[in-house]
């Protein structure tokens, strides 16, 4: 139950891009789809194994070093704001499984002690095998309710898996809490930790809504 920072210099320039008020739709989104990359890149760096293989080149053979596990890849789209999100990682995870949740607050409820009542409309979920890194992905983590839904979910369906990682653009650090202590299994990488939560359950400073960012 450990949180990572992503500290690629290009995860924060992004980043700071994706949280300028001035950033209209379409750049926001492929902001979006540049910060999934790039932490899937931060993600085979930091968490992957490589081994040494034979390699043929067109002159002789070699030996070459190549990510262990790449195959073995499940990613899930935390519907809506992650699908950018989501796309980014797949150009670092081409071969990856894709699971779908369709996971959101209940803003009419409020938040009550922290915590949004979660609506969890639509569950897809590949098989998740002992051998599969899980990335379950939202670009905010805010109060960790969410998230908590989301992995309910996803550890009724797999009990064995290699590793578990919960990938968020922007966090609060009462999501942070709430996540670890309920899913200790679960690794915890986020490109910044911010401030708080308002009132209303936002990220200050945050990035505003990044579904309504990037979709409205
Ligand atoms: C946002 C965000 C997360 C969630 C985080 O989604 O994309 O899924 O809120 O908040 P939490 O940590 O307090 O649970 P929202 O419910 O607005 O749905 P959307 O992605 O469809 O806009």
């Amino acid at each position: 139950d450990d949180a990572y920072l992503i500290t690629h210099a290009l995860a924060t320039d992004t980043l700071s891009r994706l949280r300028d008020v001035e950033t209209e739709q379409v750049a926001f989104r492929k902001g979006l789809v540049k910060l999934g990359r790039i932490c899937g890149y931060e993600i085979i760096d930091g968490a992957m194994e490589t081994e040494y293989v034979p390699v043929e080149t067109p002159l002789e053979e070699t030996t070459g070093e190549r990510v262990k596990g790449l195959d073995d890849v499940v990613i899930i789209n935390v519907l809506r704001a992650a699908t950018p999100f989501v796309e980014g990682l797949l150009k670092a995870f081409p071969r990856a499984k894709q699971g779908v949740i369709s996971a959101g607050r209940d803003e009419e409820a409020g938040m009550t002690d922290g915590e949004f009542p979660i609506t969890v409309d639509y569950v897809k979920l590949p098989e998740i095998r002992p051998d599969d890194t899980v990335i379950v992905a939202d670009p905010m983590l805010a109060t960790g309710s969410t998230m908590v839904a989301v992995l309910d979910h996803v550890l009724d369906e797999a009990d064995d898996f290699e590793d578990l990682f919960v990938l968020s653009a922007v966090s609060a650090p009462a999501g942070l809490v709430r996540v670890s202590e309920a899913v200790p299994e679960a690794d915890l990488l986020t490109v910044a930790i911010d401030d708080r939560l308002d009132d209303d359950g936002f990220i200050v400073p945050g990035l505003g809504d990044a579904g309504d960012r990037a979709f409205r």
